[in-house]
Order: structure tokens, then C-alpha cells, then sequence
């Protein structure tokens, strides 16, 4: 049967979360009843503003083929909120694409870029779902080794740029930083938007977390920094995180027309768009009440610091403060012990389900991720199990 699939498939792997879960499956086959501080999944429900916006839309037959760019509507509202929280400036008719997610986005972006044998430049650690469709656009992942200094996962310049080989094309950034908590600073970015243009680079920004920042952080949107910047990015995000609407698939990108042009070419021929009253639902929610975005982020807070106090004291552990996001790292290098052993252990000693680093590249070996996408009692089981199991481990 394996003669039958095609090559670039072979290259496809499961996400980390993916091939936790499974593992999870199996043992709660077995009776154990682990509890989740993995997933990126907010556990609020969609605000009911932006449900009833879906549910009127159902009613009035919203129901035909969308607009394959995406509605007007939606896309003018994306221009609004990009103008009102980002100051950028897009021409909702031929620089904004509407996706199923941010998960087509990215991919849309990287088939509309990537040559065969071309680089994608990533930093190490990052979300592992960028290197599956990175491979299925023909392209390289080129990881960039992020440092671990004072509590905090940098991205140095230095190293984008030492990494870059001729065959490097597009840079690949996440801000809100998954899985290390960092948001990158506008310094930063200015001096990384340096290297994107001395070496002639195009930039995919997700900016999937970019609602949930903690005091003093603020989310930049490197697009915003300059024109030649804004010239070479397309800028990812979505509803999922924001407005509590993982399962609802929208998202959208902005860019420059011609790269919206092509992306558009790979999403009619594949995904279509979102569901009609989805847009119609996802144009509420980026032009209705931002309230609730407020106190999620609020409640994300509350989360954080319970995260940090419940790990603090521990021998051989130091939980980092998250500057964004809802995953915090928990720095384990003392242990002595592989992040996966360190996974495993805690899963089947401790019952409790955590990310090893090492799933997000080498760079990330030698901490966990720890979810607070989940709070109130789960949150509280999960910590409680993991304190223990990190005390266990450590004597
Ligand atoms: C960094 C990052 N990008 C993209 C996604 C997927 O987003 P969407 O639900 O919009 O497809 C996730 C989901 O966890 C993520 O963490």
C-alpha cells in the first residue's frame, strides 16, 4: 500500500499534540483519566454576540458558495480592524484573502511563495505545524536557534541572518511567540526587518495570539514597521484564539496584491473559503463589542500567574513568565533528563499531559509547554498533578 502514496506525503508528520493525544487515547483506554495541560484550545465559548450573528445569518439563507476572496463584508471589516489595531492600511478588494484558519493561511502563503528547494527560515522552537506544509510547498525549513536568556526565548538578528544561505526565501515569524511566551519588541523586529531586507527575503507573520499580550508587552505587527516591510509580508491570523471560534475555521491574511493573487488562485482551488454565515459571523466579531476579547485576556492573566506561583519552589524547575499567548515554559534543564522523558514521566507517574519542547525543535529541549488555554478546575488538577510530578522526578 505505502508504493501507492504519493512522495510529498512520506513528508507529512503528525503534530506533537497529535501524537500526544494519541498516546493519551491509549491509556485512557487502559481506565487512567489524565488531566490536559496541552492543548491550544480556549475553553470559553464563542461570545454570544458572534453565534446569534451566525444564527441570523443561517436564518436569512446566508447559506450559497461564498465569494471566494471572501465576503465584502468581511473583508472590509478585517480592513477596519488592521487600520484600527495595527495601522496598516489594506485595499480590502485586492490585498485581503479570507482562510479556513490561520492554518490555510500559512499554507496558501508558503504554496504562493516557496520554490522547489527553497528555505523557509524558523525559528527553533516554533510551532511544529509549520514544517508539514513548509515540505508540501517543495520547500526547506532552515531552523534558526532561538536563546534562552534570563527567562526569556530571543530571536537574535545575528543568527537570522547567519542562517541564511542562497537558497533562503521567506522568513517564517510567530508573535505572540508559540510555544515560548515571547513577543517579539518592535526593536527587535525593526533589526530582524533589517536582515528581511539586506537579504531580499519575504515575511509570513502569525499573529494568531496577538490579543493575548500581558502588561507591559503590546503586539507589533512587523508589516507596520516600514514599506519596504509591508511590501514583503503577508500578515496571518484568524478568529480562532481571539473570539474563542477554533472550531468555526475562518482567519484571513493581508499583503500585497500580487501575493494575494496567488493565494487566491491556491484557495479556489482547494478550500473555497469559510462557510458563508461563518463570515457573516466573523465580520461581527472584529466589528461588534471587543469586550469580550478584553476579559479573556484578563482571565488569560489570572491563569498566568496561577501557572507561575503554582511552580514556584520547585528544585530544578523555573516556570517562565509568558509575555503573550497561553502557554508558559517550563525551564527543566536541571532535571538532567530529556524533555520527552520528562513528558512521559509526568503523563504516566503523574497523569497529567504536557508538551515536551523538544517537539518544537532542539531549541526547545530542556523545557515543557504548559497550557492555561484551560483554567478553573482542570487548571487547577492539572498544576497540582504537575507540581507533584515535577517533585517526584526531581527526587
Ligand atoms: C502559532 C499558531 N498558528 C496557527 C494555529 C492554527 O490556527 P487556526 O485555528 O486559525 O487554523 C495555531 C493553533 O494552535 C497556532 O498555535
Amino acid at each position: 500500500m505505502s508504493a501507492a502514496i504519493a512522495n510529498r506525503c512520506s513528508q507529512l508528520q503528525p503534530t506533537a499534540v497529535n501524537a500526544i493525544l494519541a498516546e493519551v487515547r491509549r491509556l485512557q483506554g487502559e481506565g487512567a483519566a489524565p488531566v490536559s495541560l496541552m492543548r491550544g484550545e480556549p475553553d470559553f465559548r464563542t461570545p454570544p454576540h458572534i453565534a446569534e450573528a451566525a444564527a441570523a445569518a443561517l436564518r436569512d439563507g446566508r447559506t450559497a458558495y461564498p465569494d471566494n476572496r471572501g465576503e465584502p463584508k468581511l473583508r472590509r471589516a478585517v480592513a477596519e480592524k488592521l487600520a484600527r489595531d495595527n495601522g496598516l492600511r489594506f485595499d480590502s478588494g485586492a490585498e485581503i484573502l479570507i482562510t479556513s484558519g490561520a492554518t490555510f493561511g500559512i499554507y496558501a502563503a508558503l504554496a504562493a511563495m516557496v520554490n522547489d528547494g527553497d528555505e523557509v527560515l524558523v525559528p527553533d522552537p516554533i510551532y511544529d505545524a509549520y514544517l508539514s506544509p513548509i515540505r508540501l510547498a517543495g520547500g526547506l525549513p532552515r531552523p534558526v536557534r532561538a536563546t534562552l536568556a534570563d527567562g526569556r526565548f530571543r530571536l537574535d538578528p545575528g543568527a537570522v541572518e547567519a542562517a541564511c544561505t542562497p537558497a533562503s526565501k521567506v522568513l517564517l515569524l510567530n508573535t505572540p511567540w508559540n510555544p515560548t511566551g515571547t513577543v517579539l519588541r518592535e526593536s527587535e523586529l525593526r533589526e530582524i526587518g533589517a536582515v528581511i531586507e539586506r537579504r531580499g527575503l519575504l515575511l509570513i507573520s502569525d499573529e494568531i495570539y496577538e490579543a493575548i499580550t500581558y502588561e507591559p508587552s503590546r503586539h507589533v505587527s512587523p508589516a507596520s514597521l516600514s514599506e519596504t516591510l509591508r511590501a514583503r509580508a503577508i500578515l496571518v491570523n484568524s478568529l480562532s484564539k481571539t473570539y474563542a471560534m477554533t472550531g468555526w475555521r475562518v482567519g484571513y491574511c493581508a499583503g500585497p496584491k500580487e501575493l494575494i493573487a496567488a493565494m487566491f488562485l491556491v484557495l479556489q482551488q482547494s478550500s473555497r473559503g469559510p462557510s458563508t454565515f461563518v463570515q457573516d459571523a466573523a465580520a461581527a466579531a472584529l466589528t461588534g463589542p471587543q469586550d469580550c476579547v478584553m476579559e479573556m485576556r484578563a482571565e488569560y492573566a489570572r491563569r498566568r500567574a496561577r501557572v507561575i506561583e503554582s511552580l514556584k519552589g520547585l528544585p530544578g524547575v523555573r516556570a517562565l513568565e509568558p509575555e503573550g499567548g497561553f502557554f508558559a515554559m517550563v525551564d527543566v534543564r536541571s532535571l538532567g533528563l530529556p524533555s520527552d522523558e520528562v513528558r512521559r514521566r509526568l503523563l504516566h507517574d503523574s497523569g497529567v499531559v504536557v508538551v515536551h519542547g523538544a517537539a518544537y525543535g532542539p531549541g526547545g529541549e530542556g523545557a515543557l509547554r504548559v497550557s492555561f488555554a484551560a483554567g478553573g478546575e482542570n487548571l487547577e488538577r492539572g498544576l497540582a498533578r504537575l507540581r507533584a510530578g515535577l517533585e517526584r522526578i526531581a527526587g
